[in-house]
């Protein structure tokens, strides 16, 4: 473990912090706001952006600890050594073919895990059922999860904070079992919660397994291009960083008790997504492409066997937290993609030798 623990500051627990989001949104508030000691538990799995804490090691004001939410004794512990006065819980397996193959790690991870920080908050900030400690008024605990927890939607409708929960994969479950063991502490305990539940992000540092990084590694290794099924699929597609944006505002403005959705009015299907990526590829990768024998990237999609049970579309009602919070989520795609794309291709070229 290393510290850089200073007092003085307001301490805020984000578990997770290594991963896709949680990285950016770390880099995203110790920008923001010099003031919050950021600690971030992680467990550093496959999952993780290794090289992440490199970069955010240069702000003073950042602490990183390896281990895991659901160990309860190590919670604890950070909770009285940091005396963390606020928790931003992205941790979690994520990944809905790995809950296919290993639904055991999500239950552990999502819903224990999830649990074990939930315990901790409430020793640390609370007397007991609806006694918060002096001083500890403005504590909260804001759950990260996702859209997934609804369900499946038809050709039309939006998912809303009102719509009913219905997941459908082991992941989605767990993450829905996770909401509300949180909306429980709120209502039994007091306990001061958030939870947002988004649409799928895209951008920097989300890890090789998932759908946009796929299909631009298997792009620029020249390799097939899988997609599932009929590639008829929708998903909403939210840049990270405009996510991050919804966090910082909803844990700081959202009200009590309330759960916020996040989405970016995005729609695409699977096959329009992986041809959109395919165009902007031809544009960038020109030489390339030429030096392969191909006139598009395109050529390269290939129909795989779809995954089991995979939910037809989603799509999120976003009026709560626009009307509410005057949040909306304001990358163009088009800029957010270009860009994604420009840095995995940073990320898969071969690294230089430099000779001296
Ligand atoms: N990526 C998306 O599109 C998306 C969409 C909706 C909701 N979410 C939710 O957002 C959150 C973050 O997602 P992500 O895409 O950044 O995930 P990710 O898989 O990229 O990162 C998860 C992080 O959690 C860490 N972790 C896993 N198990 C842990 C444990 N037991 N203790 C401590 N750390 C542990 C991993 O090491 C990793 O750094 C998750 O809760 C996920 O359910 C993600």
């Amino acid at each position: 473990m290393t510290s850089t623990h200073t007092i003085n500051r307001k301490p805020i627990l984000v578990t997770g912090g290594s991963g896709f989001i949680g990285s950016n949104f770390i880099l995203h508030i110790l920008s923001k706001y010099p003031d919050y000691e950021i600690v971030n538990l992680d467990k550093l799995t496959y999952a993780a952006a290794q090289d992440f804490n490199e970069q955010a090691g240069q702000f003073p004001q950042y602490t990183f600890l390896q281990g895991s939410i659901e160990n309860q004794e190590l919670v604890n512990f950070i909770f009285a050594e940091y005396n963390i006065r606020g928790v931003i819980h992205f941790a979690a397996e994520s990944h809905v073919d790995n809950s296919i193959s290993n639904p055991g790690v999500f239950v552990q991870t999502n819903i224990v895990g999830t649990s074990t920080l939930l315990n901790a908050a409430v020793t640390h900030w609370m007397d007991g059922p609806g006694r918060v400690k002096l001083g500890y008024e403005e504590c909260r605990f804001h759950h990260i999860s996702t859209d997934e927890v609804y369900g499946a939607l038809g050709e039309t409708g939006k998912f809303s904070e009102e719509s009913k929960y219905a997941p459908n994969s082991p992941y989605s479950a767990s993450k829905a079992s996770s909401d509300l063991l949180v909306r429980s502490f709120n209502r039994t305990y007091g306990l001061n919660v958030v939870i947002t539940n988004c649409s799928n992000n895209y951008g920097p540092r989300q890890h090789d397994e998932k759908l946009i990084p796929t299909i631009i590694r298997s792009a620029l290794q020249l390799k097939p291009i899988p997609i599932y099924g009929n590639g008829c699929n929708v998903r909403d597609w939210l840049h990270v960083q405009d996510h991050a944006e919804a966090i910082d505002l909803v844990y700081h403005r959202g009200t009590n008790g309330e759960t916020y959705n996040v989405g970016s009015d995005n729609e695409w299907n699977n096959l329009n997504l992986a041809l959109e990526i395919c165009t902007i590829l031809d544009e960038l990768a020109t030489e390339q492409l030429r030096e392969a024998g191909l006139t598009n990237y395109s050529e390269l999609i290939q129909f795989v066997n779809d995954r089991p049970g995979h939910d037809w579309r989603y799509a999120i009602d976003t009026t709560k937290i626009n009307k509410e919070l005057s949040w909306k989520a304001g990358t163009p795609f088009r800029t957010g993609l270009r860009q994604t794309i420009e840095w995995y291709r940073e990320m898969y070229q071969p690294k230089q030798i430099v000779r001296v």
